[in-house]
């Protein structure tokens, strides 16, 4: 009893201790508690509420981005019609044909990758995906193979094998060269006892992009086994070798070079051998393919490459400057300025940029003037206005051919015995080039002849053409209303521009 008495006396104690410092009964801690539970259910039913709408956000979300594929797939090939999905790191929309153009077009543009087609949008393969430099405007294609590469060991030219796969099709990198002003890759092979070329054993090479092994590892002559020390005159055991790597000293060396023929490149497969001592070793690597400056078109486009240059994709018939005139050409810029049929040349058309074309005539009866260029009173045409009446000169408007004619009547006096005579020259800057004339003896009344001068010649911009009779018997005359006439047949563009 008693120590019940001191169990239920310190069960007591401890809840009205409980109370005492909670200063709560029972009831009203439960009451907390329903509070408690009702304000966090609310809490929860609104984190709820909110996660469902953003569940909701989401969905569409996906939604849209399902479609923006659907609609990406649909584009196939990825074309300037996409270009606006494909988009640039600075968030502008410029699928140009290289680096150099992008930074042309917005200069504030900072280096980086971006989506280029150098064969021309919406021709052609997609866009490729580069790194631009835009300090030097120059481009950059990346491959597969950028970090130093171990060749390990083997014995046989060539044993080490291994295909360099870029980031862009051989079509758009061939067109990249084309736009460019110079391609070049560099090369760097650190080695140890383990020479390129040996005792006339060629155990190294690159293929180019054609396939072709090649021998140089520096510089743009392709007809030589060197290598920059080759080229500078000082590798090691210079001038026995034409690469450090290939004076099989045993100690590390490294040949690192810059090969810069844009028509081979880019390197398609690298090739190494006789790596097979202990000490040997080598290790390869090898730059982006890097391709700057363009190939400028100045004056008139003289062909569907010119035109290809300039910025044209479409094909289609064209005019461009040919040997001497202005001629038609089909350009199928499907194709690539190397391929067969990229041009097709249709002919000439005749191109007069100044219409000039006259017939003018003499009213009056009779002209017995001699030495002086025959005016003329009446223009029935003067398109141009190249013809002086009352000079009676002609004068060229542009470096072309021209075409004259003249045709008049001459009388003779009546009933003459002697052989009379009249004649006219056409002159051209004071020098005749051309005559016609006519001489007549024992006329009759009213003897008349009609006389006829042509002329088709090429003249200089300002020079010029006027007739005058230059042999003249007394008493004959030129009557009758004489018509001077002519045209530009074509004009010489080559000339005038
Ligand atoms: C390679 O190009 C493709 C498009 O042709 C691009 O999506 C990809 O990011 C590029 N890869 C690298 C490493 O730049
Ligand atoms: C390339 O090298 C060969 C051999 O040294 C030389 O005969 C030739 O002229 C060189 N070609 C060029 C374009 O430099
Ligand atoms: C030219 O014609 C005029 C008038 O008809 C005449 O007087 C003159 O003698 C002629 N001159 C010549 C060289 O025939
Ligand atoms: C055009 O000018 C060139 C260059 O002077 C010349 O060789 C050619 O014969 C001229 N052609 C014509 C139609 O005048």
């Amino acid at each position: 009893m008693f120590r019940f008495s001191r169990i239920h006396l310190s069960f007591l104690l401890f809840v009205c201790s409980t109370c005492l410092t909670a200063g709560f009964s029972v009831e009203e801690q439960l009451h907390q508690l329903r509070e408690n539970y009702v304000e966090l259910k609310n809490n929860l039913g609104s984190k709820v509420v909110q996660l469902e709408a953003k569940v909701v956000q989401l969905e569409e979300k996906v939604q849209h981005q399902e479609s923006l594929l659907i609609a990406l797939q649909s584009q196939q090939p990825i074309s300037s019609k996409s270009v606006s999905a494909i988009g640039q790191p600075s968030g502008k929309i410029y699928v140009l044909r290289t680096c150099r153009e992008t930074r042309a077009a917005d200069p504030s543009l900072g280096s980086g990758m971006y989506w280029i087609d150098p064969d021309g949008q919406g021709v052609g393969d997609d866009p490729i995906y580069v790194y631009c430099n835009m300090a030097s405007g120059s481009t950059e294609i990346l491959h597969d193979t950028e970090s130093k590469t171990d060749v390990g060991n083997c014995a046989d030219p060539g044993c080490y094998s291994k295909a360099i796969n870029y980031n862009a099709t051989m079509r758009q990198i061939m067109a990249l060269a084309e736009l460019s002003n110079e391609c070049h890759q560099s090369i760097r092979y650190d080695c140890i006892s383990a020479p390129l070329e040996i005792n006339g054993i060629t155990y190294s090479w690159w293929n180019d992009r054609n396939g072709n092994p090649q021998y140089f590892w520096s510089g743009s002559n392709s007809s030589v086994h060197t290598c920059q020390c080759g080229i500078d005159r000082n590798c090691v055991e210079s001038p026995a070798v034409k690469c450090n790597c290939d004076s099989g000293l045993p100690t590390l060396l490294a040949d690192n070079g810059v090969i810069a023929v844009k028509n081979l490149l880019p390197i398609t497969r690298l090739n190494f051998g006789r790596t097979i001592l202990d000490v040997s070793s080598g290790q390869y690597t090898l730059g982006r393919l890097e391709c700057s400056g363009h190939v400028a078109v100045t004056g008139m486009p003289k062909s569907c490459e010119d035109l290809w240059w300039i910025g044209h994709t479409l094909t289609g018939l064209y005019s461009v400057m040919g040997r001497a005139m202005v001629e038609n050409v089909y350009c199928d810029f499907t194709k690539l300025p190397s391929d067969a049929g990229f041009e097709k040349w249709m002919g000439f058309a005749d191109v007069q940029s100044v219409p000039t074309y006259f017939l003018v005539t003499k009213n009056s009866e009779e002209f017995n003037s001699t030495n002086i260029p025959i005016p003329f009173s009446t223009a029935k045409l003067n398109i141009g206005g190249a013809m002086d009446l009352s000079s009676g000169k002609f004068t060229a408007p542009r470096t072309g051919t021209y075409f004259f004619s003249f045709t008049g009547m001459i009388g003779y006096p009546t009933l003459s015995s002697s052989v009379m005579v009249l004649g006219i020259g056409i002159y051209l800057n004071g020098i005749p080039i051309g005559y016609s004339w006519s001489d007549e003896a024992n006329t009759v009344v009213t003897q008349e002849v009609p006389l006829v001068l042509q002329s088709t010649v090429n003249l200089q911009a300002g020079d010029q053409v006027w007739l005058q009779i230059d042999r003249l018997s007394t008493g004959v005359i030129l009557y009758q209303v004489p018509a001077f006439n002519g045209w530009l047949l074509q004009e010489n563009l080559s000339q005038s521009l």
